[in-house]
């Protein structure tokens, strides 16, 4: 399984990138605006070095919801770095935006996906990747995990390329259950990746083995 981290949080991309397990970035307008990365040039070179630092699969999501906007505005991100992947959202639009960037060689992600169905026309469209948001699908009273089993299940039935990407992540379990689904990459923010390290046996037999380690330098 692939490991995004999602966040625009450049200290946060480092962190994981110098762990040597991060394999892409996920953005979203609400991440940028969180870091205060506001105006098309400082987004746009947000995007650039956030590229430059991981090298491949950084998601930059398009404003536009009108088919001629998004292919505009996902030229333009596209152009900016390869290891751009562009982002676009779940609606008519966008299905319409994800085939024609499909034609033309350009890599996107569709999100704000809910439900199989919307999966299942995404990888119609040629999406490289699908975003289902399981923490959301989660808070709603629904089951994240179950979500993606299923689109996993429909995309093996036919053979579709299409990456099923874990989204809205909120903890180290959800990454494990996405993995045991068969999701092809999670991503995660910094915190639900560290999770995965802990356990309190792993620091109690490391500490009774340096202990031990010390009374035998005695
Ligand atoms: O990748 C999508 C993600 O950013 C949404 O997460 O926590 O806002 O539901 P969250």
């Amino acid at each position: 399984m692939k490991f995004f981290i999602d966040t625009a949080n450049i200290d946060q991309i480092r962190e994981a990138h110098d762990l040597g397990i991060l394999d892409g970035v996920t953005t979203n307008p609400s991440l940028m605006a969180k870091e205060g990365i506001r105006g098309e040039e400082k987004i746009m070179s947000h995007y650039v070095s956030i590229c430059e630092l991981v090298g491949k699969n950084v998601s930059a999501e398009v404003i536009a919801t009108e088919f001629n906007e998004i292919v505009t505005e996902g030229k333009k991100l596209a152009e900016l770095h390869p290891a751009i992947v562009v982002k676009v959202p779940m609606v008519k639009d966008g299905v319409k935006a994800l085939k024609w960037f499909s034609d033309n060689g350009i890599k996107t992600n569709c999100t704000l996906v809910f439900s199989a169905g919307q999966a299942l026309l995404a990888a119609k469209a040629g999406a490289n990747f699908v975003s289902p948001f399981i923490g959301r699908i989660d808070d709603a009273n629904w089951d994240g995990v179950l979500l993606i089993e299923q689109i996993v299940h429909i995309y093996g039935n036919y053979g579709y390329r299409t990456e099923v990407l874990a989204a809205s992540i909120r903890n180290p379990l959800h990454i494990v259950k996405c993995a045991e689904a068969g999701a092809d990459v999670c991503t995660c923010p910094l915190e639900s990746i560290l999770g995965l390290l802990k356990h309190p046996l792993t620091d109690i037999g490391l500490e009774k083995f340096l202990s031990d380690h010390r009374k035998g330098q005695q």
